[in-house]
């Protein structure tokens, strides 16, 4: 019973309370009060450029906002660049010295990047870029483990006006080379290795493998960092060491416009290929520099800021590299997992370097939670002052538990919802005005116009519903790569001339926004993205598969785990084996985030009589509920058949 103290703490929940911002983070934030939402929705064009007046333009815009629905242009004429802003002007402005970065590798290795460290090896591998052929216009696609010269790989781009294509280092060679042929990306970054768990992920066969079968890469740059042996094919492979020796010092940032490309970024979708998100210059450095700084509440001399997610997400392209940076901010880098060497990994990250802002994901959140609140309480925490979250909806017991365990009750806890294609955050609160309700993002940014909308597209005031985006916003995705038509309909066909994001949402009795997930065929895993039909193909592309559905069910630490139903070729035993073997199969074509948790074997799908298969029920089954109607299915027989094997199907965690 000793342990019954504990456990009242840990059932306590805020769930349904309204916490007003503490007083003590009150008196010193930016924003204390409504002045800023009413400011933007006065001029809501003129607030942005407000905003983008904080950055440094070599020329200013002329035309501010030019939409040709669902096409945007922002401070078209403006020039500027993205690593001069990052860097060069705030070691001009005498913060040279200053850490942008401390890094901790996972077996414990150090490095302190300053501005002016940062910014010296940016101008040199800028110019390794260059002397490789790159030039302004082209992309060059990175594939690296959380190293610091990830952030320096994509400043150098920046600075010579390449676009960057960031694949996530937990990609398959196949995933990277669909993405670096789509792209045709010219050069390769990657690295030996990273490490991970105690044990290397070998970045570089993977990235040999997509490397052979990509006819546009010229050249590839290995960085050295786990150091294990790996083979470098002669004129094509180099060590980024030895292309950083005796490399020009300087390198002037390239004039950009406003609207060239600065990056893409591929992203599962509702088909089962990736799309090509593109950002471009100033509208996306003005939206993620401006949230960053206001929802975070960034005080640059004395934060110590952790956003722990991995750079090849898009939380890490935004509130990782860009947005802190532009805003002149030291943060933390880690490159590994948080048990490694033990489970309080963080909390120890946390202590050591004082960090006074955490931003994590629910799936982190509620792996912590089961771990136990001893870890955390093993550390001195009080050095933070802000907690904040993204990725999928936060439930209000894992809100609770941030706020308790991580933030000791004196911390507001953001909620930021926002996607790869909005670039920037959306809604959320700002802590210092924004009374928090736990669960919920709250409400729209100023600047940012969200409505809830019914299946007919007409606004819901309070009520569930669709969430869409009703005007541009600069950090707003600028199209898929290669593929207008798609963009268009993806995105702006649903709600005609609205923005549909692919999310439902609620309005409460006092106008809080509660995303509530997915309405379309995209799961979300431990906060990542990936698409349904997408698992499928890979499943059907393996010559014992004859036919494959791919369901999210509800998973208490990751928000949704994928279960697989599939139906085997006649000559094809289904056993535990065949099982490991597909779901290694899947690894294989996207990458180990898209392994299903659980297969299914089953003799049929349950279909409409027109074919359909219904995934309305195979959630039911996979989620254990009662089977909604079923009165259009084909064979009833068929999903009683489906449960029986459901119930006794391996599950893998
Ligand atoms: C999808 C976007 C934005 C960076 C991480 C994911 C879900 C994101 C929240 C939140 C509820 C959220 C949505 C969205 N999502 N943040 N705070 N509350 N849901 O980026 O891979 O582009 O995924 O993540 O479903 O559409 P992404």
């Amino acid at each position: 019973m000793a342990d019954e103290p504990r456990q009242a703490i840990e059932s306590f929940s805020l769930e349904g309370r309204t916490l007003l911002p503490p007083d003590d983070f009150k008196k010193d934030a930016l924003v204390r009060d409504q002045s800023m939402y009413d400011q933007a929705s006065e001029d809501w064009t003129g607030f942005w450029a407000t905003q983008a007046l904080a950055l440094d333009w070599f020329e200013e815009w002329d035309t501010l906002l030019e939409w040709d629905l669902p096409f945007a242009r922002w401070f078209g004429g403006g020039q500027l660049n993205v690593s001069y802003n990052c860097l060069d002007r705030h070691v001009a402005a005498g913060k040279g010295d200053k850490v942008a970065f401390h890094w901790e590798g996972e077996p414990g290795d150090t490095r302190t990047i300053t501005y002016a460290g940062l910014l010296d090896e940016v101008q040199r591998f800028a110019n390794v870029l260059r002397s490789l052929g790159v030039q302004r216009g082209d992309r060059v696609a990175i594939y690296m483990p959380m190293v610091p010269e990830l952030p320096v790989a994509m400043l150098a781009c920046t600075r010579i006006g390449a676009a960057h294509s960031v694949v996530f280092g937990g990609f398959s060679a196949d995933a990277l080379r669909d993405r670096i042929d789509d792209a045709a990306a010219k050069v390769l970054v990657t690295a030996d290795g990273g490490w991970r768990r105690g044990a290397v992920v070998p970045l570089k066969a993977s990235a040999d493998a997509a490397a052979d079968q990509a006819p546009t890469i010229e050249h590839v740059v290995v960085v050295r960092r786990t150091d294990h042996g790996v083979d470098m094919k002669e004129g094509r492979d180099h060590w980024w060491h030895d292309l950083m020796e005796g490399v020009a010092v300087e390198c002037e940032p390239e004039r950009m416009d406003a609207e060239d490309l600065l990056y893409l970024l591929y992203t599962s979708g509702t088909t089962a290929r990736p799309k090509g998100i593109m950002h471009t210059t100033g509208g996306y450095l003005t939206q993620v520099a401006f949230t960053h700084k206001y929802v975070f509440d960034i005080k640059p001399d004395t934060d110590v800021y952790w956003c722990a997610a991995d750079i090849g997400w898009v939380t890490g392209h935004s509130y990782i590299v860009y947005g802190p940076l532009a805003n002149g901010c030291t943060g933390v880098l880690y490159e590994g997992t948080p048990d490694f060497p033990a489970r309080d990994r963080w909390w120890d990250i946390i202590e050591r370097y004082g960090v006074t802002i955490l931003y994590t994901a629910p799936t982190a959140i509620r792996t912590f939670m089961k771990w136990g609140g001893q870890e955390p309480a093993k550390h001195d925490l009080s050095s933070l002052r802000l907690l904040g979250s993204v990725g999928e909806p936060i439930n209000p017991e894992a809100w609770t538990w941030y706020w308790e365990h991580i933030g000791g009750g004196r911390c507001p806890v953001v909620d930021t919802w926002w996607q790869t294609e909005t670039g920037a955050i959306m809604i959320s609160p700002l802590p210092g005005a924004t009374a928090l309700k736990p669960g919920s993002a709250t409400f729209p940014l100023p600047g940012v116009e969200a409505e809830v909308v019914d299946d007919q597209g007409k606004p819901v005031e309070r009520g569930g519903g669709y969430l869409t985006l009703t005007r541009p916003w600069p950090s707003m995705l600028r199209g898929i790569y290669g593929d207008p038509e798609r963009y268009r309909e993806t995105y702006w066909s649903r709600f005609p001339g609205r923005y549909f994001a692919g999310d439902g949402a609620r309005i409460d009795d006092d106008g809080y926004y509660w995303l509530l997930g997915r309405v379309d065929d995209v799961m979300n895993v431990s906060g990542h993205r990936i698409s349904t039909t997408e698992v499928e193909s890979a499943l059907v592309d393996h010559h014992s598969v004859a036919e494959a559905a791919v369901v999210g069910a509800a998973d208490a630490t990751t928000g949704q785990g994928i279960i697989a139903f599939v139906t085997l070729r006649g000559d094809f035993e289904s056993s535990d084996e065949h099982g490991q073997l597909l779901r290694k199969h899947v690894a294989t074509r996207i990458g180990a985030i898209a392994r299903p948790k659980t297969i299914v074997f089953t003799d049929d799908l349950p279909k409409t009589r027109s074919g359909k298969i219904m995934r309305r029920l195979l959630r039911d089954v996979a989620e254990g509920r009662s089977l909604g109607d079923t009165t259009t299915l084909a064979d009833a027989s068929v999903v009683e058949e489906i449960k029986r094997r459901a119930a006794s199907a391996p599950t893998e965690d």
